[in-house]
């Protein structure tokens, strides 16, 4: 049986004072979940420290958005795998949506970024996901086995041991309308079945999430696909009774 996991992506949002009310008013209801799921929080990278400072003896664990795929040297204004753990940080979201389609990262980029992760001892949330045009024109297989296997093709299927993963179509990303539990399903079982076919036990042990408009409305019958092990949530996340709902979906 696999661990459910939700992450909280942060995105460009917060501040440093709002980001500790937010994280006050989470931390209680949090903590007296039945201890079934991981939950993580990740805020930008100028707020790592005081998040990491603010979740010292709390279950919820910091990850942060991005990284890097080099490690140290010159390149201005980045941020290496091995800064992230120095300061705290135990996952990292990795080739997001947002970065992806928005700031023209390739594949070949969010493979390097994932296996300098892996290397930092980081655990990489991978984010694979098809645009509307993408499914409208039945390419969504097509589009997330190439984003997984860009991944497991340079670094190997040892690459995924323990890792997640996380479908996020890009239409339903801030849409206000999720993917039905039925298309997510469906994807999830295809991404899980290409990792199986180089390794049961990773494909057993992977967590894949769901993400794009998750709420609490919708996150229950989400997380009862047999496929969907959790969430990454965006918008929701930022509101303390929505994701503390979100979760406490996922604890069961
Ligand atoms: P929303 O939950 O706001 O749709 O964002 C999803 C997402 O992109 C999480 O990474």
């Amino acid at each position: 049986m696999r661990r459910r996991f939700v992450a909280a992506n942060w995105k460009m949002n917060g501040s440093r004072a709002r980001n500790r009310q937010l994280l006050d008013a989470l931390k209680p209801p949090l903590r007296s979940l039945g201890g079934r799921v991981d939950i993580v929080v990740c805020p930008s990278h100028l707020h790592l420290g005081e998040t990491v400072s603010a979740l010292a003896g709390s279950p919820v664990r910091p990850g942060a958005q991005d990284l890097f795929g080099l490690e140290n040297g010159a390149m201005t204004g980045e941020i290496s795998a091995s800064m992230l753990v120095d300061c705290g940080a135990e996952f990292v979201i990795v080739g997001h949506s947002e970065r992806r389609g928005r700031l023209g990262e390739t594949d070949a980029a969010v493979a390097a970024k994932f296996a300098a992760a892996r290397a930092a001892g980081l655990v990489p949330i991978l984010c694979v996901g098809e645009t509307r045009a993408e499914r409208d024109a039945g390419n969504t297989e097509a589009v997330v086995l190439r984003q997984l296997d860009a991944v497991t093709g340079e670094h190997g299927i040892e690459a995924m041991d323990g890792a997640v993963i996380a479908y996020e179509p890009v239409w339903a990303i801030g849409s206000g309308t999720a993917a039905t539990p039925e298309q997510a399903q469906a994807v999830h079982a295809l991404l899980r079945a290409r990792l199986r076919e180089q390794s049961g036990a990773i494909a057993d042990g992977a967590r894949i999430l769901y993400g794009g408009s998750i709420s609490a409305a919708n996150a229950r019958e989400l997380f009862a696909q047999p496929d969907i092990d959790g969430g990454l949530v965006g918008g929701a996340s930022l509101k303390a009774e929505e994701f503390t709902a979100i979760c406490a979906g996922a604890d069961s």
